[in-house]
Order: structure tokens, then C-alpha cells, then sequence
């Protein structure tokens, strides 16, 4: 931790409230994130063991980007009203934090400068990393308002939802941060200009969109014991892969059941909507979107001329194909 030392001196308490932020917010998840970028900087040095700077530095970019997302679930959380996170309430919900959880999320986002400044500022690529973490938290906001904006109350409307419209929320809420992050981290390290790694963008871009898709499907579809949180996306109107695909299989009847129902809180309502997804069996439609997929994302990537740059897409496919949670 990074903080001022002023900050200390003033009384123990805000450490013990921050201490306990961290703990609460930080871990808990799978790591994915982070652990890629230890992963994929070793398959680009193709298997060389690391020094111990070296390990240390792709772990520091790798808790960054953990931190990240730990800021963006806090207030994804508020903004989503949901209940729960990582098999406990939202940080929101305690009852001695409520909306201070807003703040707190500015505190997570803010060690991330501080921590590449600390570790990096002497690297080559330092300026590259901070302008990539600000761009990609750009991008992610973006994802985040069109996502919010789709379920404005007085402005809901189904027949908007498309597989375009969720494309564009996905690519940027999710992808950018989950995907194209952790791996154009570790090509910094490698000392790549990231210009040249249009195409390895572009496959972690597909990547995160399935990521979402079965996102989507764990939110209606998941156990919350397994994926630790109660979904809210029937409830919150939002602009799922679920329902678009709904909307693309529903005959006229059907139709009116999604038009009457989805977007409300009243159990009784999304319990309809869950019977008609099981009537026109998305389950099975999903299963077919994730081997389609899987095939997919699997022939770009054997279109890369490099077998190490081959390794880190694989490796990354590989953590997500199939997941439950
Ligand atoms: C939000 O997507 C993605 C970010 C946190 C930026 P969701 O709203 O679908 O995420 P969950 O399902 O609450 O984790
Ligand atoms: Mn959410
Ligand atoms: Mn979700």
C-alpha cells in the first residue's frame, strides 16, 4: 500500500476502514486477469525462467489490473443494484458503507497510477502503460454508459435490443479490461509497441464478447453458490445476449410475454421470463453459440504467425472455454 504518510498520523481509523475495503473488495475472485499477465509474459519469452524482477513486475501489473476491476465491480454493483458479489453482499450493502462505496471505488482506481509510478516510472514503456490503463478505463466506462442508458426508466424498449447493440456494449464494458489488458501488459514488458499488435487485439476482443455472452448465461442460467452472485439482469432491463436471442427466436406470443415482463423486479414476472427462456430451450442455443465460438476464436488464433503469441491466446481460450463460474 501507498498511502500519504499524513494520512497515518491522523488516527488509525482510516487505515482499519481501508484495510478492510481492501480485503473485502480486492480478493475473492478468480484471478484470471492477473495471472495473465505472469502467463502470458513467460509464453513470450518462450519458457526462459524469469528473473525475480521480472516475475515481480508482470505480478505488480497483474494486482493493477486486479485493482481494476475491484473499482469497477464496486460501482458496477451500486449502478446494477445487486445483491450480491464473490458469495458475500455488495461492499454498497454493508450497512456502515452504503454509498461511500463510491468514494472507496476512487480509492482503488487511484492506487493504480500510484502503483506503476512506484515500480515503473524508471521503465521505457512507462508512459505507454499509464496511457494504456487510462484508455482502457475509458473504454470500460463507455461499455458501462451504454449499458445504463439502454435501461433508462420511461425509455425502456425491447424491440432496440439487437445482437449489434450488445456487441458494442460487451466489446467495450468488458473485452478491453478483461482481455486486451492483461496481455498488452505483458507486451510492454516484452518491449513491443502495441501498434503492432492490431490482430492479437483484435482476437482478445472476440475472446471478451464470448467471455460476456456466457456471463449473460450465468446470470439467468449460473447457481449463485457457483458463481457467487444473484443475477439481475432480467430485473434490470439490461440488454443481455439472452434476450436478444429471445427476441430472435420468439414467435408473436412469446413476444408479448418478453414485452410484458422483462425489466421488473416482481419475482413473479422474471419467473416468466425464465419459463419462456426454457420453452425456446437457450440453453441449447447457448451451448451451440460457445463450440461455434470456441472453433472460431480458435482458427484466428492459428492464423497468428507466432507460435509464442499463438501460446498466450490459446492459454487464455483455454481459462474461459466451458467455465461455470
Ligand atoms: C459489468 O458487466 C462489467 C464491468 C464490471 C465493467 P456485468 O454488470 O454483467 O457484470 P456482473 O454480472 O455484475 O459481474
Ligand atoms: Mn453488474
Ligand atoms: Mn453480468
Amino acid at each position: 500500500m501507498v498511502v500519504e504518510s499524513s494520512l497515518m498520523s491522523v488516527s488509525d481509523a482510516p487505515f482499519k476502514y481501508l484495510w478492510q475495503m481492501l480485503d473485502y473488495n480486492v480478493p475473492g475472485g478468480k484471478l484470471n486477469r492477473g495471472l495473465s499477465v505472469i502467463d502470458s509474459y513467460k509464453l513470450l519469452k518462450e519458457g526462459r525462467d524469469l528473473t525475480e524482477e521480472e516475475v515481480f513486475l508482470a505480478s505488480a501489473l497483474g494486482w493493477c489490473i486486479e485493482w481494476l476491476q475491484a473499482y469497477f465491480l464496486v460501482l458496477d454493483d451500486i449502478m446494477d443494484n445487486s445483491h450480491t458479489r464473490r458469495g458475500q453482499p455488495c461492499w454498497f450493502r454493508v450497512p456502515k458503507v452504503g454509498l461511500i462505496a463510491s468514494n472507496d471505488g476512487t480509492i482503488l482506481r487511484n492506487h493504480i497510477p500510484r502503483i506503476l509510478k512506484k515500480h515503473f516510472r524508471e521503465k521505457q514503456y512507462y508512459v505507454d502503460l499509464l496511457d494504456l490503463f487510462n484508455e482502457v478505463e475509458f473504454q470500460t466506462a463507455s461499455g458501462q454508459m451504454i449499458d445504463l442508458i439502454t435501461t433508462i426508466e420511461g425509455e425502456k424498449d425491447l424491440s432496440k435490443y439487437s445482437l449489434s447493440l450488445h456487441r458494442r456494449i460487451v466489446q467495450y464494458k468488458t473485452a478491453y479490461y478483461s482481455f486486451y489488458l492483461p496481455v498488452a501488459c505483458a507486451l510492454l514488458m516484452a518491449g513491443e509497441n502495441l501498434d503492432n499488435h492490431i490482430d492479437v487485439k483484435n482476437v482478445l476482443i472476440d475472446m471478451g464478447i464470448y467471455f460476456q455472452v456466457q456471463d449473460d448465461y450465468l446470470d439467468c442460467f449460473g447457481h449463485p453458490d457457483t458463481i457467487g452472485k444473484i443475477g439481475t439482469d432480467i430485473d434490470d432491463f439490461k440488454c443481455s445476449w439472452l434476450v436478444v436471442k429471445a427476441l430472435e427466436i420468439c414467435n408473436d406470443e412469446q413476444k408479448k410475454i418478453l414485452f410484458e415482463n422483462y425489466g421488473n423486479p416482481d419475482p413473479s414476472k422474471v419467473a416468466k421470463i425464465k419459463a419462456l427462456y426454457n420453452d425456446i430451450n437457450l440453453q441449447g442455443v447457448f451451448t451451440e453459440f460457445e463450440s461455434k465460438s470456441y472453433e472460431k476464436i480458435t482458427s484466428s488464433i492459428e492464423a497468428h504467425p507466432s507460435k509464442a503469441v499463438q501460446a498466450v491466446l490459446k492459454s487464455f481460450l483455454g481459462k474461459i472455454y466451458k467455465r461455470q463460474k
